[in-house]
C-alpha cells in the first residue's frame, strides 16, 4: 500500500441497499445482520469498500431517506449493536464502511421537525425554510395556502407513483399558516443550512458515526444543502424542472469546506464522496473545491451514467471528465445506483453488453462505485403498478438480491421479499449460480477486480484515446512502466482493434466470442498488456 495515495484514490466500492440485500430476521427486508453474513461474497469479488444506504430511524416515505433520527438504526434494519458488529467484520475483513448521510432534509418526523412547525416562535423554528403566502401585491391570489399563493415556482423531485408532472416544492402548514419548502417529498423538509446551529448539529452526526468507525460518508444532495436567500422563482427554461436537480449555489460551498474541516479532524479522518445530481461535469468539478480549501474529496459524476451505449457520446463524457476534473480532482465512475434503471437494461438486456460496461467501467481512470447485483448481471425487476411503492418510481432497479436458486432465495423464510425478484433468479442470475459458473459475469467482475488492484496502471495511470474505427472506445493507461489497453467495441459488428494495441495479450475479455484476428467481436470489450 502507497502511503501517499489515500485509499478511496485506490479503492472499488460496492453499493448496498440495506433493504434488498438480505433478510434475516423474516420480515422480508434486508437488515444489517444480513450485510454482515454476506462481507464474503463482497471479499470474493475483491471490492475495498462498502457504501450502505441509509439504515437510520425513518418513517420510510422515501425508504430511508427521510432521517428521523440521524443517530440510531431504524429497528426494520436491527439496532446500534448489529452496526457495531457489521463494521467490526466489515474492518476484520479488509473492507472500509461508508454510510450514507442526509443533510439536505430530515423526515417530517423528526423532533427538530415537529418542534420547528410547533410555532413561529419555536427556537427551532428557523431550522427550516418557511415563508408566507405570495401577497396580492406579490402576484398571489386565492385563499391562504392554495397554489396561487405559492412563494416561488419551484418544484418538488417526485411525480407520485404514476404521476408525470413535478409537484410544489412546498407544503402548506396551516398549524402556522406558513409554507415550508422540500426539495423532494412534503415528508422530507429542507433544514435551513445558513443557520450555524444546523450546520453544528448536522456535525455532531457525522462524529457519532465517526467514532464508531466509519470511513466516510457519501453525502446525499451535497449540491442542495446551500439555497437562494431570496428565493427567488427560476427563469421559464428551468422552471419545469424539479429544484433539486438544477440548485447549483455558491452558498453551498462553504458548508462543504466546514464538513471537510469537520472530517478531517477526527482521527482517524473520514472522507466524503458526494451526490452532486447537476447536468455537467464542469459543474461537479467545484464541488471538489481548491487545494487551500478542500471541499468533497470525491464526487458522483452522473453525466456518464446518461450516456446511451454509444462510443461516440462515451469519448466525449471520458474527455470531458478528464479535462474537466484534471490531475487533482479524482474521478469517480458509476453505471448504475438506487436510483436509475440497472445499466444492463438500460442498455437493451444484453448480457454481452453489461460484460463490456464492466470493462469499460473497471479500466477508466478514476474510483468505481459497483451497485450490489450488477456483478450478477442483474436485469430490473418488473414491478406491477400495485406493487409499486417508491414515490419517484425506482422500485426495478431495488429489487431483492438473490443468493441462490431456492424459493427463498437465501433470504429467511417468513414474509415474501418486499419487491418481486429480478429476472432469472431461480436460473442463472442469483450468487450460488454465478459462483457455480466461471465463464459468468460474476467471474468477469471478480478477474477485473483482481486486475485492476495488480496493475498500477489500471488503479493510478493515465488515461489517453487511441485512435479507432467508429463504434470503438479505445484508450491507453499509463503508469511508471506499467502499460494497458483497453477496446470497448460499442458497435453490432467486429471491428479491427486499433493498431497501437494489435498485437497485445489479452488479460481479460469480456467473453470468449472470437472475432477472428486482430478484431473484436460486437459488444465486447479487451483488456490488454504489451506483448513481451
Ligand atoms: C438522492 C438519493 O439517492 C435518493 O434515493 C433520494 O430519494 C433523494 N436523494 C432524496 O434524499
Amino acid at each position: 500500500m502507497n502511503l501517499d495515495v489515500p485509499w478511496w484514490r485506490d479503492a472499488v466500492f460496492y453499493q448496498i441497499y440495506p433493504r434488498s440485500f438480505c433478510d434475516t430476521d423474516g420480515d422480508g427486508i434486508g437488515d444489517l445482520e444480513g450485510i454482515r453474513r454476506h462481507l464474503d461474497h463482497i471479499v470474493r469479488l475483491g471490492a475495498d469498500a462498502l457504501w450502505i444506504s441509509p439504515f437510520f430511524r425513518s418513517p420510510m416515505a422515501d425508504f430511508g431517506y427521510d432521517v428521523s433520527d440521524f443517530c440510531d438504526v431504524d429497528p426494520l434494519f436491527g439496532d446500534l449493536d448489529d452496526f457495531d458488529r457489521l463494521i467490526e467484520a466489515a474492518h476484520t475483513q479488509g473492507l472500509r464502511v461508508v454510510i450514507d448521510w442526509v443533510p439536505n432534509h430530515t423526515s417530517s418526523a423528526h423532533r427538530w421537525f415537529s418542534e420547528a412547525r410547533s410555532s413561529r416562535d419555536s427556537p427551532r423554528r428557523d431550522w427550516y425554510i418557511w415563508r408566507d403566502d405570495r401577497s396580492d401585491a406579490q402576484g398571489g391570489s386565492g385563499p391562504p395556502g392554495s397554489p396561487g399563493r405559492l412563494p416561488n415556482n419551484w418544484l418538488a423531485a417526485f411525480p407520485g407513483v404514476g404521476g408525470d408532472t413535478f409537484p410544489p416544492a412546498w407544503t402548506w402548514d396551516p398549524g402556522t399558516d406558513q409554507w415550508y419548502l422540500h426539495f423532494f417529498l412534503p415528508e422530507q423538509p429542507d433544514l435551513r443550512w445558513g443557520n450555524p446551529e444546523v450546520r453544528s448539529a448536522m456535525a455532531d452526526t457525522l462524529r457519532f458515526w465517526m467514532d464508531r468507525g466509519v470511513d466516510g460518508f457519501r453525502v446525499d444532495v451535497a449540491h442542495g444543502l446551500g439555497k437562494d436567500p431570496a428565493l427567488a422563482d427560476l427563469p421559464p427554461e428551468l422552471a419545469p424542472l424539479p429544484v433539486a436537480s438544477i440548485n447549483d449555489r455558491s452558498e453551498t460551498h462553504p458548508y462543504l469546506a466546514e464538513l471537510r474541516g469537520v472530517l478531517d479532524a477526527h482521527q482517524p479522518p473520514a472522507m466524503m464522496v458526494g451526490e452532486v445530481f447537476l447536468p455537467t461535469t464542469p459543474q461537479v468539478a467545484r464541488y471538489y473545491g481548491s487545494a487551500d480549501r478542500p471541499e468533497l474529496q470525491l464526487s458522483f459524476n452522473f453525466p456518464p451514467l446518461f450516456a446511451p451505449w454509444d462510443a461516440a457520446v462515451w469519448r466525449q463524457r471520458v474527455e470531458e471528465t478528464e479535462t474537466s476534473l484534471g490531475p487533482e480532482r479524482w474521478p469517480t465512475w458509476v453505471l448504475s445506483n438506487h436510483d436509475q434503471v440497472r445499466h444492463r437494461t438500460r442498455y437493451g438486456g444484453s448480457e454481452e453488453r453489461a460484460r463490456a460496461a464492466a470493462v469499460l467501467l473497471l479500466t477508466l481512470r478514476g474510483t468505481p462505485f459497483l451497485f450490489a447485483g450488477e456483478e450478477l448481471g442483474l436485469e430490473d425487476a418488473v414491478v406491477a403498478p400495485q406493487q409499486r411503492g417508491d414515490p419517484g418510481g425506482r422500485d426495478g432497479c431495488r429489487a431483492p438480491l438473490p443468493w441462490d436458486a431456492s424459493a427463498d432465495h437465501g433470504w429467511a423464510k417468513g414474509s415474501p421479499a418486499w419487491l418481486p425478484w429480478p429476472p432469472e433468479a431461480s436460473g442463472a442470475r442469483n450468487v450460488a449460480a454465478q459462483e457455480a459458473d466461471s465463464d459468468g459475469i460474476l467471474h468477469l467482475y471478480r478477474r477485473l477486480l483482481a486486475a485492476r488492484r495488480a496493475s498500477p496502471a489500471l488503479r493510478r495511470g493515465t488515461w489517453s484515446p487511441l485512435d479507432a474505427h467508429d463504434g470503438l472506445l479505445a484508450c491507453l493507461r499509463h503508469h511508471g512502466d506499467d502499460r494497458r489497453g483497453v477496446v470497448v467495441n460499442f458497435s453490432t459488428s467486429p471491428q479491427p482493434i486499433p493498431a497501437t494495441v494489435a498485437g497485445w495479450n489479452v488479460e481479460v475479455a469480456s467473453d470468449a466470442r472470437p472475432a477472428g484476428p486482430g478484431l473484436i467481436a460486437a459488444d465486447q470489450a479487451l483488456l490488454l498488456h504489451p506483448a513481451h
